[in-house]
């Protein structure tokens, strides 16, 4: 099927070639104004300007969509959430308000361990039915690629059901979603005093499993004083990578304590959070290959110092930015408020974090070649504006829902 949209205002993200963007790269966002986009079959076929339309279309197809003016982008490719979870944590928050630190709370076996004991609970069909709700909330604020970690298990069994519900939402959704595995995420209380016994049930009850019904593309960990350490990460993703999965990692979120550079030394395909970067980090991970992760709603909720992405930019880095939507550190998936947020708090020009958002997003879920930007053969995953005076509006305005349509694979949602 042929649809074809006329008179957009701005054509946003349009890419002859897949690169990820580093350095200066991110502020260029190629656009086209006064366009038309032709979409076949759900992937993007081609697009130029309407004074071309006779010519490159000379036969219009019945659906023909007029945009009014409307500018259309990419949809959002979030390559970091955790929206498989049983119940929200209100009360953590109220405790935090008190005064109370996320170390504090995780320490007395709240934050994660208690998204754990609530998930052990909770049966296939709710994790199921909840994580669907929470998908459809974010398709509709235009993300069309995303990223989902288990670790709210810590226990072979829930980890494995928690990884299971992700492959059912891959297999029913109309998005592209990618699939972690996190069982690494805290240390369980009963082996608080024996990490190597963890260790132990994460590659040799979880993985096998992962691996033999393929349940993951990635292994990640979280590399943290009090979680777990930098050797214990290796040994981790080592094994992981031992059966395929390539390394997504949690780092420096509280500490700085070597995390980047074996992250970089694995291979890792991205390194997220960076709340604690060291120059030498900043340095490290910009001369790498390693795409870095920003989850700013997240060191926004926790009221932590936001990420340097302007040095991380200044100084060579490919980076990416993220919802980490998930109940303990950012009850939030909207990415439009972390691309304002991006630009409010990092100083982030609106076509870097637009970029972040949307191709170099596709790059940390290694998705590039199906989503990210307007370019032919890839899928018509596209937001509709409502009309905006320029692309800078969309951070600028940053509390208003600016999006009027989202299209996934040619369709819109309703
Ligand atoms: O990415 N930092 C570790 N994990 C999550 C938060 C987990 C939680 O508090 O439930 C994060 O921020
Ligand atoms: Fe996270």
């Amino acid at each position: 099927m042929s649809q074809l949209i006329i008179n957009i205002q701005q054509l946003a993200g349009i890419r002859e070639e897949n690169n990820l963007l580093r350095g200066a790269a991110l502020a260029e966002l190629p656009s086209l104004h006064d366009a038309y986009i032709l979409i076949e079959d759900g992937f993007i076929a081609d697009y130029g300007h309407m004074y071309e339309l006779s010519e490159k279309v000379p036969q219009l197809p019945k659906e023909v969509y007029d945009a009014f003016e409307q500018t259309i982008l990419p949809a959002w490719c979030d390559s970091h959430t955790h929206i498989v979870f049983a119940r929200s944590r209100e009360e953590e928050f109220i405790d935090k308000i008190k005064g109370i630190s996320y170390a504090e709370i995780a320490a007395r076996g709240g934050g994660i361990l208690n998204s754990a004991r609530r998930l052990q609970e909770a049966t296939d069909e709710e994790l199921f039915n909840s994580a669907w709700k929470r998908l459809d909330e974010l398709a509709r604020l235009g993300t069309g690629a995303i990223e989902i970690k288990s670790g709210y298990g810590l226990t072979a069994g829930a980890e494995l059901k928690m990884l299971r519900v992700i492959k059912k939402l891959k297999e029913r959704s109309p998005l592209s979603i990618r699939s972690t595995f996190l069982g690494a995420h805290t240390f369980p209380q009963e082996y608080k005093e024996d990490h190597d016994g963890y260790i132990r049930l994460i590659i040799e009850q979880m993985l096998p499993v992962i691996a033999a019904e393929k349940l993951a593309d990635y292994i990640d960990v979280f590399c943290e004083n009090g979680f777990f350490s930098v050797s214990e990460m290796e040994t981790i993703v080592n094994a992981g990578k031992a059966l395929g999965l390539k390394p997504k990692l949690h780092v420096n979120q509280l500490n700085s304590i070597g995390g980047i550079q074996s992250g970089i030394r694995l291979g890792a395909v991205s390194m997220d959070h960076l709340e604690t970067m060291t120059e030498e980090d900043v340095k490290d991970i910009a001369a790498s290959k390693t795409i870095g992760t920003l989850l700013p709603s997240a060191a926004f909720f926790l009221r932590m110092p936001f990420q340097p992405a302007r040095q991380l930019i200044d100084a060579g880095a490919a980076i990416a930015l993220a919802s980490d939507y998930n109940p303990g550190s950012s009850p939030s998936g909207n990415m439009n408020l972390v691309v304002a947020m991006s630009c409010i708090q990092m100083k982030m020009l609106p076509e870097e974090a637009i970029n972040a958002a949307t191709i170099n997003g596709a790059f940390a879920m290694e998705l590039e070649k199906e989503t990210g930007s307007i370019t032919i053969g890839k899928k018509a995953n596209l937001i509709f504006t409502k009309q905006i005076p320029s692309i800078a509006y969309l951070p600028y305005a940053f509390g208003s829902n600016l999006i009027d349509k989202v299209m996934i694979n040619g369709e819109f949602l309703h």
